[in-house]
């Protein structure tokens, strides 16, 4: 009976084993995980283009090729989650045209912009270091596809986190005018990578299921919470001023209190209002209609192959 399917669907769960594609699974855990992955994947895509706005004008060419090996990465990540989601079923093209709608969810900290080359040294601080806390747990995710793609994303996370933070140092340690600079840049980015951990666990429709079938392995604030008590000493490191006058130590909790966060901010960017989402669609879209010549070719020179093989 269904009820037994779901039974045997959860102490497979519960004894920490990984589901495989070919496994049986409650329609709503494959549904659920086509929108975790798919939105993840979209992520991964647009964070190319905040980034990729700098690849023209780095400072060195050493800057520049470290960026242009990470903008490479983000997009392979796109293509790995992309690959993931299609095990459950999902259509890639499905996928794409949701997101160049508008339909589909894509992380909210790329919908604000880059105006200095120290924003790039924050994104690779701050977001990576953000995605770090959030995408290891995702190692032990319980859909094994997801989790194995996980494992060579991560791997490249700490290279993208170590080159921002290598900038930021560059800066921090550099010119007063360099040091303000990354100054501006952490007061830009601070709290939207702390929104990026998505809402409070109390306002988390997702979550609790998510936790159930162990998705997910922490909570949003938990996650939030983890990366605060990391990322402070970082800050005090590079002599930067965290954006927060309510951030301290906390000695019996054992972590940083911090200040309430702008959750109207984070719904509205999460409607489309934020400072680039309009942008990064009308870029995304521009991109796609550029690139159809390039799948046009791909797809007849598979079709060529295909007729040859078969001749
Ligand atoms: N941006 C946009 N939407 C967000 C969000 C964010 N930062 N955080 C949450 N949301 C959305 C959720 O998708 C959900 O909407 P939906 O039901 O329509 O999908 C809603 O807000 C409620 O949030 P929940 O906490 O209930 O949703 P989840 O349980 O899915 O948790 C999550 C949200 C923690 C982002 C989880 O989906 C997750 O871990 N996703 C995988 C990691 C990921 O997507 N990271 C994004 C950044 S990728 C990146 O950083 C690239 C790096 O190279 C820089």
């Amino acid at each position: 009976t269904p009820v037994s399917l779901d039974r045997r669907f959860q102490d497979w769960i519960d004894a920490e084993r990984k589901i495989e594609p070919r496994d049986w699974m409650p329609e709503a855990y494959r549904r659920t995980l086509i929108r975790q992955i798919s939105q993840h994947a979209h992520s991964e895509i647009i964070g190319m283009q905040p980034e990729g706005n700098w690849i023209t004008r780095a400072p060195s060419l050493r800057r520049k090729v470290a960026l242009i090996a990470k903008v490479q990465d983000e997009a392979g990540h796109g293509l790995y989650l992309y690959s993931a989601a299609e095990t459950l079923g999902a259509s890639r093209d499905d996928m794409v045209a949701d997101l160049l709608s508008g339909k589909a969810k894509y992380s909210s900290i790329f919908n604000y912009p880059t105006p200095s080359w120290a924003d790039i040294g924050a994104i690779g601080w701050l977001v990576d270091g953000a995605a770090i806390c959030n995408q290891v747990p995702l190692c032990r995710t319980s859909y094994g596809p997801y989790a194995r793609a996980m494992v060579r994303v991560c791997k490249e996370e700490s290279f993208h986190q170590r080159q921002g933070y290598e900038i930021m140092m560059a800066l921090a340690q550099g010119t007063p005018e360099q040091k303000q600079m990354a100054q501006e840049a952490l007061n830009r980015w601070w709290i939207p990578s702390l929104l990026m951990f998505g809402p409070p666990d109390d306002q988390s429709p997702n979550s609790a299921q998510s936790m159930k079938w162990k998705i997910k392995r922490h909570s949003n604030d938990d996650l939030r919470q983890r990366f605060v008590d990391m990322t402070v000493p970082q800050a005090e490191f590079l002599g930067l001023t965290l954006p927060d006058p309510d951030l301290k130590w906390n000695e019996e909790r054992g972590h940083y209190d911090f200040g309430a966060l702008p959750w109207d901010e984070f719904q509205a960017v999460l409607k489309g209002h934020g400072p680039c989402n309009r942008q990064r669609m009308a870029f995304r879209n521009k991109t796609f209609a550029d690139g159809a010549w390039v799948r046009e070719a791909a797809s007849a020179y598979a079709e060529k192959q295909k007729a040859r093989q078969a001749a």
